[in-house]
Formats: C-alpha cells, sequence, structure tokens
C-alpha cells in the first residue's frame, strides 16, 4: 500500500509569515502542506481562499494537499486548481453532486480527494471508488485545529481500508493526530497523516522532531 504521508496543516502556523512557515515545514520533513479551507458555512470557522495559497505557492516545491471546507465546491475548483493545488479534497457532506465535482477536480489536471466526516458512513463514497486518488476520514468535526481524535472513527478505517482493496487510493485522517493516536489509526490502515497542532507546538526549532515523532509511532 501507498507510503506514509506526514502533513502538517498550516491552519496551525503563524499566519503573519506564512512563507516562512511553509519553508520551515517543508525543511523539517513535511511530505505534504495540508491547506485547510473554510468558508464559515459549511464550517464554523473561516481561514483562507485560493489568493493565499498562490502567495505560499513559491515557497515549497512539495506537494499541496488542499482540504476544501466550503459549500458549494464547484465555483472554486478552477480558482484552488489554478493557485498551484496538487490535490483538492472535498467533503461528500457539501452537496448532492459528489461524482461531478471529482470529475472537475480532474478535469484540471488535479487529484481528487472525499472526505467524510466522522458522522458520515463511507457507503456514501462507496460508488466512487473507482475516480478518487484519496480518501481522507475526519477524525475530528472539521471547523478548528487542537480537538481530541475521535477513537469511534478507527473501525470506520479499517472498513474503508478494506472497500480500497487493491485501488492505488491515499488514505488519510485528520484531526487529533499526534504519536499516541497515529499509530491507532495507522494499523487500522491509514497511510497518510494531517497534523496541526502536533507539528507546530513548540514553534519552528521543534518542527522537525514533532514531525518525526509522529512518523515514528506511525
Ligand atoms: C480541522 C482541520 C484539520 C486541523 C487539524 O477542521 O481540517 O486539518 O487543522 O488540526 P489538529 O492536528 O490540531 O487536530
Ligand atoms: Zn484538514
Amino acid at each position: 500500500s501507498a507510503p506514509i504521508r506526514i502533513a502538517p496543516s498550516i491552519l496551525s502556523a503563524d499566519f503573519s509569515k506564512l512563507g516562512e512557515e511553509v519553508r520551515a515545514i517543508d525543511a523539517a520533513g513535511a511530505d505534504w502542506i495540508h491547506c485547510d479551507v473554510m468558508d464559515g458555512h459549511f464550517v464554523p470557522n473561516i481561514t483562507f481562499g485560493p489568493d493565499v495559497l498562490k502567495a505560499i505557492r513559491p515557497h515549497t516545491k512539495k506537494f499541496f494537499d488542499v482540504h476544501l471546507m466550503i459549500a458549494p465546491v464547484d465555483p472554486y475548483v478552477e480558482a484552488f486548481a489554478k493557485a498551484g493545488a496538487d490535490l483538492i479534497s472535498f467533503h461528500v457532506e457539501a452537496g448532492p453532486h459528489p461524482h461531478r465535482t471529482l470529475q472537475a477536480i480532474r478535469s484540471h489536471g488535479k487529484k481528487a480527494g472525499l472526505v467524510l466526516n466522522p458522522g458520515t458512513h463511507e457507503s456514501a463514497i462507496e460508488p466512487m471508488l473507482d475516480d478518487v486518488d484519496l480518501i481522507l476520514l475526519m477524525t475530528v468535526n472539521p471547523g478548528f485545529g487542537g480537538q481530541s481524535f475521535i477513537h469511534s472513527v478507527v473501525e470506520k478505517i479499517a472498513r474503508v481500508r478494506a472497500m480500497i482493496g487493491d485501488r492505488p487510493i491515499e488514505l488519510e485522517i485528520d484531526g487529533g493526530a499526534t504519536p499516541e493516536t497515529a499509530p491507532l489509526a495507522a494499523r487500522a490502515g491509514a497511510n497518510a497523516f494531517v497534523a496541526g497542532s502536533a507539528v507546530f507546538k513548540g514553534g519552528p526549532a521543534a518542527y522537525a522532531d514533532n514531525i518525526s515523532a509522529i512518523r515514528r509511532a506511525a
């Protein structure tokens, strides 16, 4: 199956110097850069849009894993694709036409991911398994960094891993990932780990140790 990916979420970075922060997590060994886009409508918080993504794009060559917590999604796919996303994922709860959105993302030459909230059953994505590059299972309710890992999602991780079979799909988790919780998700079959507070705590001098602690645990 796919290699381990550690994807620090810049939601926990210092927004007053995002370029520097992105360089710092790149140098500290991040595999992917996870970008959390929130609209104050689909989730009760607001972060940043495509112009901010575009501004940080020149600061790293690493893979931009863009997590859209917005509704509707389709009107913004092109802007995020052009801003430099490598993969765009969106919530299956965000609208009635997730398959159309997958097609739109792929039509821009980008990888496409489907996200499930903790309370959504995996049957919602089963018909689209041949059309996705990544499945992201939320291990917190989306909107804020620093929340606790929801343990009941671990069984869903195992069910989704089984459902994926031998398809080349990345299985990512997001929320409350730490050196204590990442191994639970890894054992259930996750290979990609978003981490915000666990990476950014302690400031830039600690990023490398924080990332390798999660990597070793996973
Ligand atoms: C939550 C975001 C997460 C969040 C993770 O809505 O999608 O990516 O930043 O933060 P931690 O790792 O602090 O739970
Ligand atoms: Zn996220």
